[in-house]
C-alpha cells in the first residue's frame, strides 16, 4: 500500500464528505484523471446518494453523467457511510455547504459553518490515524484555523498522536461549464503550513493539470483569494449592468460599449454582459461574508464598498422588472406572462439565489400570472428557493408550462430570464401569432434577434438600448401631426 514517507498516511484513497454541485464534479474528476487512486464520495443525504448511484444524477452538468457512468464501480464510489469513508481515507476533501446565516449574530452576511464543523467533529470523531483535511467548500478566511481547533481539542482530549494537516483549496469551477473548468483549470490554488501535506495534494492534480498552474500560498491567502474573484467577477457584472441603464438614457448601446471597453486588453472581453442580475450561490453569498469580514475587522468603508456591488444586482432586478410592468401600461393584474428560464444561469438547473425569483415575485406581486418554462429546472425547486428567501407563492399564480410554446398561449409578454441556447432557435413567428397584442418581449440576457423580433411585430425591451426612445420620438412626431398613427397614445 502507498504510504507518505514523512507523513506516514496512506495515499491511495480519497474521501469526499460532501456529494453536491462541487463534491460530485470535483471527484468524478480526480477519478477520472486519477485511475490509481479509489475515491469515495459520502454524504447524509440519503435521497441524494441513491441518485448519484442512479442513472438519474441529483445535478445536471454537461459532461458529468459520462465521467461518472464510466468511474462508478471501478474507482469511484458514492455512499452514506461517512464514517466508513473517513477511517479508510487519510486524504479527506470537506465540500459541504456553507449558506449565509438566515439567523443571530451576522445574519444574513456571515457564512454559516454549521456544516465545516460538523464535518470537524465528525473527523475527529471517526478518525484512526493522521489525515490530510482539505477545504474544498468556499469558507470564510480563518475557518482553517477553526477546524484545526475543533480536531485538535478533540485529539488532545482523546490523548491519542494522530496529525491533521489542513489545507485550503478552493474550487473556481462555474456550473454548466464545471466538468471543462476541472479538465482545463486556469489555476489551482492549495493553500497550507505543511509543504509535505501541500506536495501530497499537488502530487495529485498533477496528473492533469500543468504544474506552473498550481498555485501554493498559505492558507489565509488561498481562503480569501476565492472570496476576492468572485467579488471581482461579480463587480463587473453589476459595473456593466450600471451602465446598461446609462445607456438606455442616452442612445448608448451596452453591447457596443461592452466590446468597446472589454477590447482593451488590460480589461478583457470576460463577464461584461448586461443582464437581470448576477445569480448561483456563491457571488452573493461571498461579496456579504466579504462584507462581513471586512467590517469585523473595523473597516467600514471598505464593507460598504463591496456591498454596493450586492445592492446594485438587487436595484438591478428591480428596475428590470419595473420597465416590464410600466411598458405593460403601468399593471400586469391578471396577464398572463410568458417567462423563459428560471436557472440562474444557462445549462444548469440550479436555482439559488437566481435573478428569476426577485422578477417573478415582483410580478405576482402585481397580479401577473407567471408561466414558467426552463429545459432543466423542476417547480419543486424553485417552490422550496421561494420559501427559502420567505417569499410567498400563490400557486395559482405560478405555473410551470412544459413547452415554451405553450408558455406563450394568450401571454401578453415574454421575459427572458436564463440565456439557454435553444431559445434562439424557436419559431418566434408562432409564438408571436398565439399572444395577446401588442406583443411585448423583454430579454433581461440580451441573447435574441431583436431585429428580427421587432420585424414580427413584438415590441422589444432589450437592455442597455435606447430604442424605446426613438421610436417614441417618432410616434410624438406623429402624435403631433395629427395622423391616425397616434390612436395608441390617446
Ligand atoms: C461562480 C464563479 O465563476 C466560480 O469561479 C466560482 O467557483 C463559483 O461562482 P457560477 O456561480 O457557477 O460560478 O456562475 P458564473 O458563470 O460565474 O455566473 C454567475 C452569475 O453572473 C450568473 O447569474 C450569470 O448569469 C451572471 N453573469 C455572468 C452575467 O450576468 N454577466 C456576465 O457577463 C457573466
Ligand atoms: P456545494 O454547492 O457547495 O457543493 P451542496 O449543497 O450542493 O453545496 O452540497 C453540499 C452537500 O454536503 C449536501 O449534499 C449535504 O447533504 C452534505 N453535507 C453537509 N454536511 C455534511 C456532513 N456533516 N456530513 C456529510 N454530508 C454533509
Amino acid at each position: 500500500m502507498a504510504e507518505h514517507p514523512k507523513l506516514g498516511i496512506r495515499t491511495n484513497r480519497i474521501c469526499c464528505i460532501g456529494a453536491g454541485y462541487v463534491g460530485g464534479p470535483t471527484m468524478a474528476t480526480i477519478a477520472l484523471k486519477c485511475p490509481h487512486l479509489q475515491v469515495d464520495i459520502v454524504d447524509m443525504n440519503e435521497e441524494r446518494i441513491s441518485r448519484w448511484n442512479s442513472d438519474d444524477l441529483p445535478i445536471y452538468e454537461p459532461g458529468l453523467g459520462e465521467v461518472v457512468k464510466a468511474c462508478r464501480g471501478k474507482n469511484l464510489f458514492f455512499s452514506t457511510d461517512v464514517k466508513k469513508g473517513v477511517e479508510e481515507a487519510d486524504i479527506i476533501f470537506a465540500s459541504v455547504n456553507t449558506p449565509t446565516k438566515t439567523q443571530g449574530v451576522g445574519k444574513g452576511r456571515a457564512a454559516d459553518l454549521r456544516f465545516i464543523e460538523s464535518v470537524g467533529r465528525t473527523i475527529a470523531q471517526f478518525a484512526n490515524r493522521s489525515k490530510i483535511v482539505i477545504e474544498k467548500s468556499t469558507v470564510p478566511i480563518k475557518t482553517a484555523e477553526a477546524i484545526a481547533r475543533v480536531l485538535s481539542a478533540n485529539e488532545a482530549a482523546s490523548g491519542s498522536r494522530k496529525n491533521f494537516w489542513i489545507l485550503s483549496n478552493p474550487e473556481f469551477l462555474a456550473e454548466g461549464t464545471a466538468m471543462a473548468d476541472l479538465d482545463q483549470p486556469d489555476r489551482v490554488l492549495i493553500g497550507g503550513q505543511d509543504q509535505d501535506a501541500i506536495g501530497v495534494l499537488v502530487d495529485i492534480y498533477a496528473n492533469w493539470v500543468p504544474r506552473e498552474r498550481i498555485l501554493c500560498t498559505n492558507l489565509w491567502s488561498s481562503e480569501l483569494s476565492k472570496l476576492v474573484a468572485n467579488a471581482f467577477l461579480a463587480q463587473r457584472v453589476s459595473s456593466i449592468n450600471s451602465i446598461s441603464r446609462l445607456c438606455e438614457r442616452t442612445g448608448a448601446d451596452v453591447k457596443e460599449v461592452s466590446r468597446a471597453v472589454g477590447a482593451d486588453t488590460r480589461i478583457g472581453p470576460k463577464f461584461l454582459n448586461a443582464s437581470v442580475g448576477f445569480g448561483g450561490s456563491c457571488f452573493q453569498k461571498d461579496i456579504l461574508n466579504l462584507v462581513y469580514i471586512c467590517q469585523q475587522f473595523g473597516l467600514e468603508e471598505e464593507g460598504a464598498y463591496w456591498q454596493q456591488v450586492v445592492d446594485m444586482n438587487d436595484h438591478q432586478k428591480v428596475t428590470f422588472t419595473s420597465k416590464i410592468i410600466q411598458a405593460l401600461f403601468n399593471t400586469v393584474t391578471k396577464k398572463k406572462i410568458a417567462v423563459f428560464g428560471f436557472a440562474f444561469k444557462k445549462d444548469t438547473g440550479d436555482v439559488r439565489e437566481t435573478p428569476a425569483l426577485l422578477v417573478c415575485d415582483m410580478l405576482m406581486k402585481d397580479g401577473a400570472i407567471v408561466h414558467v418554462y426552463d429545459p432543466k429546472v423542476a417547480i419543486e425547486d424553485a417552490l422550496q428557493e421561494f420559501k427559502y428567501h420567505d417569499l410567498e407563492v400563490n400557486q395559482s399564480q405560478f405555473i410551470f408550462s412544459t413547452s415554451a410554446e405553450e408558455a406563450c398561449d394568450g401571454a401578453h409578454a415574454i421575459v427572458v430570464l436564463t440565456e439557454w441556447d435553444e431559445f434562439k432557435k424557436y419559431d418566434y413567428q408562432k409564438f408571436y401569432s398565439k399572444m395577446m397584442k401588442p406583443a411585448f418581449l423583454f430579454d433581461g440576457r440580451n441573447m435574441l434577434d431583436h431585429a428580427g423580433l421587432e420585424k414580427i411585430g413584438f415590441e422589444v425591451h432589450a437592455l442597455g438600448k435606447a430604442r424605446v426612445a426613438t421610436e417614441h420620438h417618432h410616434q410624438d412626431f406623429v402624435m403631433r401631426a395629427g395622423s391616425r398613427g397616434s390612436a395608441g397614445y390617446s
